[in-house]
């Protein structure tokens, strides 16, 4: 059994650990941090846990409390900026860090100049990162100490398009991609734009130039590609709490087949236990409300031939595939668990 610490507990995505692990029949949490409720019990934030889940309590954000309780795993669910000197500490002590923000994401310390504004004080660990999204990473995952843990709208963005770029049936230059996102992705501390009555019933688009999952998304398909990969990415708040939804317009290499992007999709995906194909379903594009709860990205694709345009869909739920979720996964191939430990649980319907 590993023992595991997750800094920033009373976010939504510690939360969404605290629960996964819950059922985790091999990793136990032993610790979970938090400044504003040290002492509470754990559902005193997370009400869904009231019961058998968690005896815990939160303790105050304190590495060297961590380090003294002799986990394995550390899971920081912390805001940009604050992970970038805590990571360091729990390496050089010899434990596993899965950083949920974006602090380890890039392989490139200028990127981190260009769309986080700031000098990456440890460049030589952005190189032992491993972006933790098994679909893309799975060899590099086994007996990683550093898992960078994607964001929610790459998440969605790069799973509908890692089969179009892989088989090269479109141009890499030019890709548009448009995010549906619900209101948890902004983290549970209120701001206006996403209190309720203003968010209830209005749809808007936010950061429509220089989002920076733009980063990410071109990094991991630049390489999947072997070119420079250039997209535009414009996420939409909904009237959604969970889920995220990517369409994704590109140009076609040459003329493709509705065959030949079912024969990529089905290599690309025909094996993987997170992603389900659902062109040939009922419902023939995703939706995030039929993967809300579990780890499962639903894909999908359409060519518009009057356009020449093919398009890419993939609905997470950002919390699980887009946070928690794959978080563990990638663990689990890290520590080498069964892939799908404590993420067995399907979809909520109705959510
Ligand atoms: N929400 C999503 O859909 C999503 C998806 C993928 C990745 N992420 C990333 O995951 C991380 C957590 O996201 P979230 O949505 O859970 O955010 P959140 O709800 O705002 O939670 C942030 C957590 O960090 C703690 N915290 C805040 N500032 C801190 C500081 N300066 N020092 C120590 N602890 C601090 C907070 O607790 P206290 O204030 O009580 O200490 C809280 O537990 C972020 O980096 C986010 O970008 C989020």
């Amino acid at each position: 059994m590993a023992r595991a610490a997750i800094m920033g507990a009373s976010g939504y995505v510690g939360g969404e650990l605290l629960r996964i692990l819950a059922t985790h029949e091999h990793v136990e949490v032993v610790l979970a941090t938090s400044r504003r409720y040290a002492g509470k019990p754990i559902h005193y934030v997370h009400f869904n846990l009231r019961g058998h889940y968690t005896g815990l309590r939160f303790t105050n954000h304190d590495v060297n409390a961590v380090l003294r309780k002799d986990v394995d795993v550390v899971f920081l669910a912390l805001p940009h900026g604050t992970s970038v000197d805590v990571v360091p500490e729990l390496l050089n002590a010899g434990l596993t860090v899965v950083d949920l923000s974006a602090d380890y994401r890039l392989k490139d310390p200028e990127k981190y100049v260009e769309w986080y504004g700031y000098e990456h004080p440890h460049p030589d660990l952005l190189q032992k990162a491993v972006y933790g999204m098994p679909e893309l990473h799975r060899e590099e995952l086994r007996g990683a100490k550093l898992i960078a843990s994607p964001g929610c709208n790459a998440t969605a963005a790069i799973i509908a398009l890692i089969p179009l770029i892989k088989e090269g049936l479109v141009r890499t230059d030019q890709i548009i991609i448009d995010v549906k996102a619900g209101s948890s992705e902004a983290g549970a501390t209120p701001s206006l734009p996403d209190h309720h009555p203003e968010r209830e019933g209005s749809v808007r688009p936010y950061m429509p130039a220089g989002h920076r999952h733009v980063a990410e998304v071109e990094q991991e398909l630049s390489i999947i590609s072997g070119k420079p990969v250039r997209a535009s990415l414009t996420p939409h708040a909904v009237p959604m709490v969970r889920g995220s939804l990517a369409t994704a317009y590109c140009i076609p290499a040459r003329e493709v087949s509705a065959r030949e992007l079912m024969r990529a999709y089905t290599l690309t995906y025909g094996k993987e236990l997170f992603v389900r194909i659902v062109k040939t379903s009922p419902h023939k594009y995703p939706n995030p409300k039929y993967v809300i709860g579990s780890n499962y990205a639903d894909v999908s694709f359409e060519i518009e031939s009057r356009a020449g345009i093919v398009k890419a869909f993939a609905a997470i739920d950002n919390l699980v595939k887009g946070a928690a979720g794959q978080a563990v996964q990638s663990l689990n191939v890290a520590l080498g668990f069964p892939e799908d430990s404590g993420l067995r649980a399907p979809p909520l319907r109705p959510a």
